[in-house]
């Protein structure tokens, strides 16, 4: 039956068959997060919007051309969040943080929201699992948390993924070459796009990930920034690759590395996946050592990623997940005899001693109450009637015998797997 009514452009319903496989991904997730010590955090989905334009940077395309940006009913501005990194340092801020011992490790996984134009692997609602280390500046930290990214999609079995790293220097250092690269540009510019032109002077970086011909053409000879790494950037970035190889984490260097986030400093980093085609980034992230003093707190180094659910899913293909619980036992009993209440009892019974137990919903007829257990992949079916003893099956064997109704719990839950 059609229905007006579809999902908004851009987003998408998560039935059943792919929750189970969501499922699985957050908790493998969870569990490489808790044994290194990354503590989960939660964040409103909307924020004020001048956290994203001060945090995430007015000349990124997410603030120019991509948030989900509304007034409230006091005239206030808000944002849909299109990154968790903004909001997590705010709260980072807001709850004195610093105070605690450092460096805070947080973990989060919730959806994030960015107008741009849908296709495979882009959304205008996706979902990230992500972690931030706020409070350090070590270049293990660098390589903890790109490790913990590398367990992720190694354990979830993801095939085909590379690691490119790169580093952005730090602000300072950066500007002397940031202004080479205007000077390279400039050189260069009929041959430009209008976009990567127009933000000459606010973002030059950018043109790196332009993909027109021509923009393409003028990058190949432009000068890098890892290659113009001096003294304490060129050490730290050193570090982290040192600190990677003693983890036994590959990665190719990539000095045209660039992110779509203003607040990136020192280490950069981006997986790729084949199976992704055009959007093939599953993960990434980076430092970003000014981000917080930006929104006001105190001087604090940081470093975390984002990793999109979505794509983990999409290079998974169909080996996504089975459903976590077994469907164990079926109540089959006669509808309008009274034993209806034995049914809703039992199956509650059941279920509170850890048995996973259903009961027909539907006024099925005692026919089609099997067939439905058998659909479902039930291994037992307790049978109900008014008439006669309880009875148990055993589906797979076909095997029937009379049970006790106040022993079926036990002997159910004592034959559990
Ligand atoms: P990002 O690169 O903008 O970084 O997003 C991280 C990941 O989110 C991407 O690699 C991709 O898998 C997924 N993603 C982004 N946009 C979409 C979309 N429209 N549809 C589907 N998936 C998408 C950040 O968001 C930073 N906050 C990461 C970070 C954390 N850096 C430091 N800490």
């Amino acid at each position: 039956m059609a229905s007006k009514y579809q999902a908004p452009r851009g987003t998408f319903d998560v039935l059943p068959a792919d929750a189970h496989a969501r499922r699985r991904v957050e908790a493998t997730a969870a569990a490489i997060f808790a044994r290194a010590g990354y503590e989960p955090i939660a964040t409103p989905a909307f924020e004020d919007t001048e956290l994203f334009e001060r945090g995430v940077g007015r000349s990124t395309d997410i603030v120019r051309k991509e948030m989900f940006t509304f007034e409230d009913k006091g005239g206030r501005s808000i944002t849909l969040r299109p990154e968790g990194t903004a909001p997590i340092c705010r709260a980072y801020v807001e709850h004195g943080m610093h105070k605690l011992a450092q460096p805070v490790k947080l973990s989060y996984v919730g959806p994030f929201f960015r107008h741009e134009r849908p296709q495979a692997g882009r959304y205008r609602q996706f979902h990230q699992i992500g972690v931030e280390a706020i409070g350090t500046d070590s270049p293990a930290a660098d390589a903890e948390a790109i490790a913990l990214l590398d367990d992720l999609l190694g354990e979830l079995g993801i095939p085909g993924v590379e690691l490119r790293l790169g580093s952005l220097g730090s602000l300072d250092s950066r500007r002397a070459y940031l202004e080479e690269l205007r000077n390279h540009l400039r050189a260069h510019e009929d041959e430009l796009s209008r976009d990567v032109r127009e933000r000459i002077d606010a973002n030059p970086l950018r043109a790196f990930d332009a993909d027109d011909e021509g923009t393409r053409g003028v990058m190949e000879s432009a000068p890098t920034l890892v290659d113009r790494l001096e003294d304490e950037d060129a050490e730290h970035f050193a570090a982290v690759r040192g600190y990677l190889d003693a983890a036994g984490v590959g990665y190719t260097i990539d000095p045209t590395l660039v992110r779509g986030l203003d607040y990136y400093t020192r280490t950069i980093f981006s997986f790729v996946c084949d199976e992704l085609g055009a959007q093939s980034e599953v993960g990434g992230g980076g430092r970003y050592d000014g981000l917080i003093e930006q929104l006001g707190g105190p001087a604090t180094p940081a470093i975390g990623w984002a990793v999109g659910i979505e794509r983990i899913l999409l290079a998974l293909g169909d080996q996504g997940g089975k459903p976590v619980t077994e469907r164990r036992v079926f109540i089959s009993f006669e509808h309008d005899s009274g034993v209806g209440e034995q049914a809703m009892a039992l199956a509650t019974a059941l279920r509170k001693a850890g048995v996973a137990a259903e009961f027909d919903l539907a006024g099925r007829g005692a026919k089609g109450q099997l067939k439905h257990a058998d659909r479902i992949g039930a291994a037992l079916v307790v049978l109900l009637s008014s008439d006669a003893p309880p009875q148990l099956r055993d589906m797979e064997s076909g095997e029937q015998r009379q049970v006790e109704l106040d022993r079926i719990v036990a002997e159910v839950a004592g034959s559990a797997p």
